[in-house]
């Protein structure tokens, strides 16, 4: 039996183009969840504008800030969140968010891991390296989130191939329209079979 409906924060630092396909998810029913909280590690993040014309509320992690980690934890309560997407987020989830999220903590990553992941490989960084090693395909790798960087379970992957004359822009691009489906396919799955097995 279904509960109240989850209450899902977004944790961007860019564009938000993932944010976007998952607020269009929500509008369109495909999500059992509302976005109620868009967080973001930069205040300049284009992304933001998503969540604004939305009136969907805003929270600036900024890492380096004296109580940064509590004041995040503090806004994720306010809110009511249940669970919580990376899209993007280019930070390491302070370790007490982690803490108070067992397992309803989701990241999105540009490649099959746990090749070309960990602290400082994202976006194009990533589709360089994979171009570089001459391999024949990349993909796209929905995880759990824990204390480290791209090491939590593995929940879905799909591979994108490598075509001849690929630069890190049109695979990144191949990439994102992956991403734009896939994510708010993943996530509606896993906010479901979370909310059956919890009572
Ligand atoms: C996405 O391709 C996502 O997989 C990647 O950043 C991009 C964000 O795009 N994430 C990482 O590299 C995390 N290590 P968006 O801001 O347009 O959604």
């Amino acid at each position: 039996m279904n509960g109240p409906a989850a209450r899902l924060a977004v944790f961007i630092s860019g564009r938000g183009s993932n944010l976007n396909a998952l607020l269009n998810a929500a509008e369109q029913g495909d999500l059992p969840a509302t976005i109620e909280l868009v967080v973001a590690s930069r205040p300049d993040a284009p992304g933001l504008a998503y969540a604004t014309s939305r009136n969907i509320g805003t929270f600036i992690y900024n890492q380096t800030a004296p109580g940064a980690a509590s004041q995040l934890l503090t806004a994720l309560r306010q809110a009511h969140i249940s669970h919580i997407a990376l899209a993007g987020f280019l930070k390491l989830v302070p370790g007490e968010v982690v803490d108070n999220f067992p397992e309803r903590i989701v990241n999105l990553h540009p490649a099959l891991l746990p090749r070309y992941g960990g602290k400082g490989m994202y976006g194009h960084r990533v589709h360089r390296a994979v171009l570089a090693s001459g391999d024949t395909e990349s993909g796209v790798t929905v995880h759990l989130v824990d204390r480290k960087y791209d090491s939590g379970r593995i929940i879905a992957q799909e591979r994108v191939p490598i075509v001849s004359g690929d630069t890190p822009e049109s695979l990144a691009e191949r990439i994102h329209d992956v991403e734009h489906r896939l994510y708010p396919a993943v996530i509606a799955d896993w906010i479901s079979s979370s909310r059956t097995v919890r009572t």
